[in-house]
């Protein structure tokens, strides 16, 4: 082999150990991930397919407030033409959601954005739907968090703001989560602007 194509060969090597490294220093940082990816994936899917059913909002903007590392979001604008914003407070959670939406091919389509839900750098009615699983147990002052989805959806429209499973989950796998967890939460019902 000539030195220069070695050199590229060494280059490239480099680039793509760099990559798993940012990834999975992102990982360590993050360790909601191996959650969100672990058991509780079928999850999303799940609560994507219910919020569609519900609300039949399928295009426009969407905000999922503390969005963690995008997994509802990217489910989500997997069987919408939804752009949806991942608003989340941890920097590390943001950074991963990138990569993970750049190895989904959903640039553009899932935007990871650093902020706090209770002050968000949204315009007034910037959003058609807002969303958020599991996220508003940790918001400080959650009134605050309510009035800001409030602040951001058009007149009219609708915030799933919750926790838990969904309620479509194939039942085998929500028994197994609830054995689990020893919770039978779901998701709660919207909040109309
Ligand atoms: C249990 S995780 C759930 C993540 C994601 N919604 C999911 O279901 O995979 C809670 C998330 O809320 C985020 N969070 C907590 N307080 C927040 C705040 N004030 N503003 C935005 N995000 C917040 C955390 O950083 C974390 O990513």
């Amino acid at each position: 082999m000539r030195p220069v194509a070695l050199i590229l060969l060494a280059l490239a090597l480099c680039a793509t150990v760099a990559c798993a490294d940012y990834k999975a220093d992102l990982i360590e940082q993050y360790p909601f991930y191996k959650t969100a990816t672990g058991d509780f994936a079928p999850v999303y899917p799940a609560l994507a397919q219910q919020i569609v059913e519900d609300y039949g909002v399928t295009e426009g903007i969407c905000i999922d407030m503390g969005g963690g590392c995008g997994s509802l979001a990217m489910a989500l604008s997997k069987i919408t033409d939804l752009t949806i914003y991942v608003l989340d407070i941890d920097p590390a959670a943001v950074r991963l959601c990138g990569v993970l939406v750049d190895e989904a091919g959903l640039r553009g389509r899932v935007i990871p954005i650093e902020g706090d839900a209770q002050n968000m750098p949204f315009r007034n009615r910037f959003a058609d739907l807002v969303i958020s699983r599991g996220s508003v147990f940790f918001w400080p002052d959650q009134l605050a968090g309510l009035k800001e989805a409030y602040r951001v959806l058009k007149p009219g429209r609708v915030a799933f703001i919750g926790g838990g499973i969904s309620r479509v989950l194939d039942q085998a796998i929500k028994r197994k989560l609830v054995e689990a967890r020893g919770t039978s939460k779901q998701t709660g019902g919207p909040t109309r602007r």
